[in-house]
């Protein structure tokens, strides 16, 4: 075999023997009494935004896509849940206490606002998430008046 060949023998070896490093995928259940969109009592407009916008790598319902489970395509993406549900997980929002909710709803409006959120490389892979400047808007508006009338 020559180099070339043997290099890339050598990869597609790697690259089958990867595929076997275990990754936990399970989302651990959800209690509706401080899942944030129930405990909210979110409009159904909200809802499905948010779910379809934030819920994959901010809460314990990410769904994954075909894509996700081949390594290492899969290990970015846990990484990515990993510390998406640290910054914020909406499945846990209950047990946050005040500062922490309200420091969440500030930067939610700022990061949808600035369109670091949600994650660029992500919503070109996932439509529903690519929101309108109207959606975002909606969005910021409904964290807002949270903040406002203080009822989170
Ligand atoms: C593809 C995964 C992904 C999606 C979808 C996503 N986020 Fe994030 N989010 C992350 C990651 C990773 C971080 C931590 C790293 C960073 O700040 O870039 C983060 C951080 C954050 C933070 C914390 C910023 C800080 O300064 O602490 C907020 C707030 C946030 N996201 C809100 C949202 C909202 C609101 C949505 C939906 C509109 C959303 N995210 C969608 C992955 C995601």
């Amino acid at each position: 075999m020559d180099t070339a060949k043997k290099i890339f023998f050598w990869c597609l070896v790697g690259f089958v023997i990867i595929q076997f490093v275990p990754l936990d995928r399970t989302n651990r259940p959800v209690k509706k009494a401080v899942n944030f969109v129930d405990s909210q009592k979110s409009p159904e407009k909200i809802k499905s935004l948010i779910k379809a916008a934030c819920y994959d790598c901010h809460s314990n319902e990410t769904i994954y896509p075909k894509y996700a489970y081949i390594a290492p395509l899969s290990w970015s993406i846990k990484d990515h849940v990993n510390e998406g549900r640290e910054r914020i997980n909406f499945s846990i929002w209950g047990t946050y206490n005040k500062d922490l909710k309200e420091s969440m709803l500030t930067k939610s409006i700022q990061t949808i606002n600035n369109k670091s959120m949600p994650l660029p490389g992500y919503i070109v892979y996932h439509k529903d998430a690519n929101l309108s400047d109207a959606e975002r808007s909606l969005l910021t508006q409904y964290f807002e008046e949270l903040l406002k009338s203080k009822s989170y």
